[in-house]
């Protein structure tokens, strides 16, 4: 017994900006952000491509997939921390725009682990719940939250949604476990303000606007060990084989984590979906996008063990097991 994925979808910006593209913007060059990164392009929200937009479209069609219908949809999560307007929340917008009308809806803002965080809660909701389907999207436009002039970030990020349909069912599979973590005293190696305060006593005279700003070595470092530790304690936990793993989705951050990580992991390479270079770093939307894409190609079979991990502002990190 288990919380199923019924369906993925996910949905991305038309626009794509190359690394070309970012040497007319700042002082970089193809080949430093791609020995860096692993990065080669990311997609660039235009008009009617909000993050609600996004997440809209990859919902409807993880509702085709998983055949439901949007008056079965009970719950939407929506992890993001770039929608158009702080309240209401993405996911209000979102019901809105599905007509979810028998859905309550609400956001997790865990940043990049925002996804994880999110499918956890949705999951220990069906487990009370366990006659509803719910709808769990990571969207993200993180185009709006980059400095523009900032070679350190602005080389990162893209835009992207994915969606995923979620049902108790009694069959062995679905989520296994999740293990998750935060520690907030690191808030400050990876941060974003809000929009200044407008009571003097709140202001924050330092507040450079709402842009993402990090120390990326240190972001790096921590990066791989919180998502190794987390990972191997599950695996621990659970009583499974890093052999027994089919395929791992990790946050798709940056290739050269990745790469640290699987070599520490010591996981066959050729099980870790990796699709960073098309997208970059879409926070929320990675996970969910890289589960759609691998699912659409046919890389998941009934009864497959799939690891999922992720790390982020916060800071916040986490891996969680489902069996296919
Ligand atoms: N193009 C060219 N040079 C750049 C650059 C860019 N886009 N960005 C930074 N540099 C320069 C720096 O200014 C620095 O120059 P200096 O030595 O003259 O001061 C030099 O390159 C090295 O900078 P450094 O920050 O040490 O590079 P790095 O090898 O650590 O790579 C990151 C930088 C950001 C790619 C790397 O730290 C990283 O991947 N961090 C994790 C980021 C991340 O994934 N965050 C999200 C987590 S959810």
């Amino acid at each position: 017994m288990g919380t199923v994925i019924l369906g993925t979808g996910s949905c991305l910006p038309e626009k794509r900006l190359s690394n070309h593209d970012l040497e007319k913007l700042v002082e970089t060059s193809d080949e430093w952000i791609l020995s860096r990164t692993g990065i080669s392009t990311r997609r660039i929200s235009g008009k009617g491509e909000e993050a609600f937009q996004l997440g809209t479209t990859a919902a409807r069609k993880a509702m085709a997939m998983a055949n439901v219908s949007v008056d079965e949809i009970d719950l939407i999560i929506v992890a993001t921390m770039s929608s158009h307007m702080t309240m209401p929340s993405c996911a209000c917008f979102i019901q809105k725009e599905l007509g979810a009308d028998n859905a309550f809806a609400y956001d997790v803002n865990a940043a990049c682990s925002g996804f994880l965080f999110a499918l956890d809660s949705g999951d220990k909701f069906l487990r009370v719940e366990q006659n509803k389907k719910i709808l769990v999207i990571g969207t993200e436009t993180l185009s709006s939250r980059t400095d523009w002039k900032d070679r350190n970030t602005c080389i990162l990020f893209g835009d992207g949604a994915g969606a995923v349909v979620l049902e108790y069912k009694e069959e062995e599979r679905g989520v296994v476990a999740s293990n998750l973590f935060s520690d907030g005293t690191l808030w400050n190696l990876l941060y974003m303000h809000a929009a200044s305060s407008s009571n003097p006593e709140l202001e924050q005279p330092d507040n450079p606007g709402v842009h993402i700003l990090m120390e990326g070595r240190e972001v790096f470092k921590y990066a791989v060990k919180a998502m190794e530790a987390a990972i191997n304690d599950l695996l621990i936990r659970e009583n499974i084989e890093m052999d027994s793993i089919d395929l791992m989705i990790p946050h798709q951050a940056n290739i050269r984590i990745l790469k640290k990580l699987v070599s520490r992991l010591g996981i066959n390479q050729e099980k870790v979906f990796i699709n960073v270079q098309k997208y970059g770093n879409t926070s929320a939307a990675s996970i969910p996008i890289a589960l759609d894409e691998a699912n659409r190609e046919g890389r998941l079979k009934r009864g497959d063990l799939l690891l999922v991990c992720s790390f982020g502002g916060g800071f916040t990190w986490g891996a969680s097991l489902l069996r296919w």
